[in-house]
């Protein structure tokens, strides 16, 4: 039972990859109790050296790990001891393992946060480099999975830029709210010592210090907004990886994947299966459990800390891990795969996308919307007992429904569909044009 109940409570084999910040937050806070002559000068500025000690060894992965000592902090601790002696035990003057733990978690989060910003940029340039270089393919956008009315594929492409760029709003957002130092908070009370909490938030990076310290030992709103802010995210690689999934199938035959981008079967030897696609749709599973898992652990948890919390790593750490990547191979399957225009132009001439052109050209001969949307729907009907599509009907079958028909209908063309849109946000090539230009602004390029 001793072994049992002794390894229940360990953390050390998920929060020692806290070691950086755990340290980087002992030496600011060392140096700050020496500035304060809490502590002496030299015996911050040894406990410092002790604890740069400490840290090359972790990053040289010699340091002796010991599951026993519980977690990240005890670890780092006694082996201080083991290096400076006695005076390592006045590193931890005014200081608990709530609020220090409380700041390894939001050093953590900043980190993640500034790599997934970075990924999320690269993923965002790689949709405006396609849209840049596809201005002339259209192909049919849909709704409900059916074809609806002609886009360019570049207008496609950026809006998955919107997408991501409010993602990049949400992590910023983020991090302004994991940006809040909390060491001085102590247990849960504050300190009793004369501490400059100003100067620990300034060596660490920190815009400012926490306002209540009880609050601050037992905040984790900002993992939840992390979670939520990945989840989010999540979602719109889910939708994007389905798209590609759909669009490199035979039925669309819209795009190839690059070949680095694929597995073949190993029974059906024709296959090249879009498994890199389906795997970042796959993961978002995890991403959105982990995010119901922080929720479920936090609820009902009374002021202040509580070892429940202890909980908030492993899923915190496993929703980035997978994010990062996935947000890295999102970005290399929409840069490396083929387009057909093709076949994407194909799919919008050989439907109906122009019935809503036709119902609009009604209305500019004074038809009311509605009632053309009705003649509209007929003259469809006809098309498709027909076996044809609008552009194969002659004159005198669209005239049997209304008589405002002209030669002029045999004009409308999925292209000039696309150039009709010419309003802000619309798909022309000319709204598009400008969307890229404020694209690559937003991008700084
Ligand atoms: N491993 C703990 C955690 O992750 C560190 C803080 C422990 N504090 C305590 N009072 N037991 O939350």
């Amino acid at each position: 039972m001793k072994e049992v109940t002794s390894k229940f409570t360990v953390s050390t084999h998920y929060d020692r990859r806290l070691f950086e910040y755990d340290i980087a937050g002992s030496i600011a806070h060392a140096k700050m109790l020496g500035k304060q002559a809490i502590i002496t000068q030299e015996e911050a500025s040894e406990i410092a050296d002790g604890l740069a000690q400490v840290r090359k060894e972790i990053r040289d992965d010699t340091f002796p790990w010991r599951e026993e000592l519980e977690d990240v902090h005890m670890n780092i601790e006694r082996r201080l001891h083991e290096k400076i002696g006695e005076v390592a035990g006045k590193l931890h003057t005014a200081r608990s393992r709530n609020d220090q733990i409380a700041l390894d978690m939001r050093m953590y989060a900043k980190d993640a946060i500034t790599q997934t910003l970075g990924k999320l940029a690269g993923l965002r340039r790689t949709f405006v480099k396609r849209a840049e270089k596809s201005l002339d393919v259209i192909l049919p956008g849909y709704t409900h999975v059916q074809r609806g009315q002609p886009v360019l594929f570049a207008h496609h492409m950026l809006a998955y830029f919107e997408m991501f760029s409010r993602d990049v709003e949400r992590f910023q957002q983020v991090y302004q709210r994991a940006d809040v130092m909390p060491l001085g908070s102590g247990a849960l009370a504050g300190s009793p010592y004369p501490l400059d909490r100003e100067f620990v938030a300034k060596e660490l990076g920190f815009s400012k210090v926490s306002a209540n310290s009880m609050d601050a030992v037992s905040d984790r709103d900002f993992l939840l907004d992390l979670h939520a802010a990945a989840a989010t995210c999540t979602v719109h690689l889910s939708r994007l990886a389905e798209e590609l999934v759909l669009w490199s199938s035979a039925e669309f035959g819209f795009i190839g994947m690059a070949e680095e981008f694929t597995t073949g079967s190993s029974l059906m030897p024709q296959k090249r299966n879009p498994d890199f696609a389906e795997l970042v749709r796959g993961r978002s599973g995890k991403i959105f459990g982990n995010l119901i898992g922080l929720l479920t652990m936090l609820k009902g948890l009374p002021l202040t800390y509580n070892r429940d919390f202890q909980e908030d790593k492993e899923g915190t750490f496993e929703t980035i891990d997978t994010l990062l990547p996935c947000l890295e191979v999102s970005a290399g399957m929409v840069e490396t795969m083929t387009l057909r225009p093709e076949r994407m132009r194909h799919a919008a001439q050989e439907s109906y996308v122009l019935a809503t052109d036709i119902a609009d050209y009604l209305v500019r001969k004074g038809m009311p919307f509605r009632e053309a949307h009705g003649v509209v729907s007929e003259l469809s009907s006809h098309a498709v007992k027909q076996g044809k599509f609008f552009h194969q009907l002659p004159l005198s079958d669209y005239q049997r429904f209304s008589k405002l028909f002209d030669k002029d209908v045999l004009g409308v063309t999925v292209d000039a569909s696309i150039a009709a849109r010419d309003v802000p946000g619309g798909t022309a090539r000319n709204q598009v044009e400008k969307a890229l230009v404020v694209a690559k602004q937003a991008l700084g390029k």
